[in-house]
């Protein structure tokens, strides 16, 4: 038994200087810290990350009406927990405590229970006899509502394949390095920027952009003899308006958008690309999916919100073949496992995701080792995106 003692909750601030919540749980003999992330790009069918009133509503309804019932319960019942706290809610959206201050506890008590069991949260969560690391998939250029003036698609990313955990961490970031240096080249005399999640940003068409990334991967590959690819996160939603796709030069129908995207794996031999249509089209996806799927990832992050209940709709109509996993757009652990498990008996891989507004909480390294996810997307270089990938440095280590 892990008793609930106490729980606290905080504002602290996010990489993007937003207010968001921590939240700190006492279990007898153990204690679990998260703080939640939050998105810019957000998919429609996500649960909301605070009520109207802002993170301080979110806590003050925790306080009032949730509290009470959680201390004295036995942690270790985190489905309980996790279902309590969808019912003291009550709405279908966690609009009334906010799914930010749903998940920070939801996650804290794994913590907590972990920690009371000795355990770090990657064996607690899976318990896997063999767990590895993951592919990081490291956004190293890009636009779309990360930033301003960018390409338009959203994210174009490294991703190391081979190599122990440092050694992949680190070919993104040299990856990132080499984007920087074709970019001064391609501008030497414009200021180049960064966006919210430290990919650079420049003033670049997105095909322009895609072979840019592509050079600094194989550069990078070659130079440290590791296999590499290239990835994109579209986030078609973003620039989807009146049924077509818009570029900064043209427009496009969704079945061209379809062709383009199909396009663009064969052309650049695309490891993966997330959310390349709108996040309802779930037929469009399944056509690409049959083109495309045999050779590339085709991973839904709008598309499926990380909730099962829009999951079991895609694996049925076979709109991917894998799945973006975040935490708090479900906004309970036991959820986000159930997406998983739902997931990996489909058949479809899974890319355990950070937020573009992220805090320096290391927790979804452990969540990705845990379930045994095939990638893991929390950028290349930054603080807040580091202290995920070195922590699966420390992950490694203890396997
Ligand atoms: P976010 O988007 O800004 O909602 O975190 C990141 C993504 O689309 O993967
Ligand atoms: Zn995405």
């Amino acid at each position: 038994m892990s008793e609930i003692e106490y729980i606290e909750l905080r504002t602290v601030l996010d990489s993007r200087g937003n207010p968001t919540v921590e939240a700190d749980v006492y279990v007898e003999d153990g204690f679990g810290r998260f703080s939640a992330p939050s998105g810019a790009s957000r998919g429609k069918n996500e649960v909301v990350p605070f009520p109207k009133g802002g993170v301080e509503e979110g806590i003050e309804f925790f306080m009032d009406n949730v509290l009470e019932e959680l201390v004295g319960m036995d942690g270790a019942y985190q489905e309980e927990v996790d279902s309590l706290l969808k019912e003291v809610d009550g709405t279908p959206n966690f609009s009334k405590m906010g799914g930010n201050v749903a998940v920070a506890v939801s996650v804290a008590l794994a913590k907590a229970v972990a920690d009371a069991r000795d355990l770090p949260l990657f064996r607690y969560i899976g318990g896997l006899l063999n767990p590895s690391i993951p592919y990081p998939f490291g956004n190293v250029l890009g636009g779309g509502k990360h930033a301003v003036g960018g390409t338009v698609i959203q994210e174009f990313l490294s991703i190391a394949l081979e190599g122990d955990a440092f050694e992949r961490i680190y070919a993104n970031a040299l990856v990132h390095r080499e984007v920087k240096e074709a970019l001064k080249k391609r501008f030497p005399d414009a200021a180049i920027g960064k966006g919210d999640e430290g990919a650079w940003t420049a003033k670049l068409s997105d095909e322009e952009a895609l072979s840019i990334v592509k050079g600094a991967v194989e550069k990078v590959s070659d130079d440290m003899g590791l296999r590499m690819a290239v990835g994109l996160d579209l986030a078609a939603s973003e620039f989807y308006r009146k049924g077509r796709y818009h570029y900064s030069d043209r427009s496009l129908s969704p079945e061209e958008q379809i062709y383009f995207v199909a396009e663009l794996v064969d052309r650049y031999s695309l490891y993966s690309v997330e959310d390349p249509l709108q996040e309802e089209d779930f037929k469009g996806f399944a056509q690409l999916t049959e083109e495309i799927g045999g050779r590339c990832l085709v991973i839904g992050d709008d598309l499926f919100v990380t909730n099962p209940g829009r999951l079991k709709k895609g694996i049925e109509m076979g709109a991917a073949n894998a799945v973006l996993v975040k935490l708090n757009q479900i906004g309970t652990l036991t959820d986000t496992l159930r997406t998983v498990k739902l997931a990996h008996s489909a058949g479809y891989k899974t890319v355990v995701s950070h937020r573009s507004g992220e805090t320096e909480d290391p927790t979804i390294a452990h969540l990705a080792v845990g379930v045994g996810a095939l990638g893991i997307k929390t950028g290349a270089v930054g603080g807040e995106r580091t202290a995920k990938l070195n922590e699966l440095v420390r992950i490694e280590e203890e396997l």
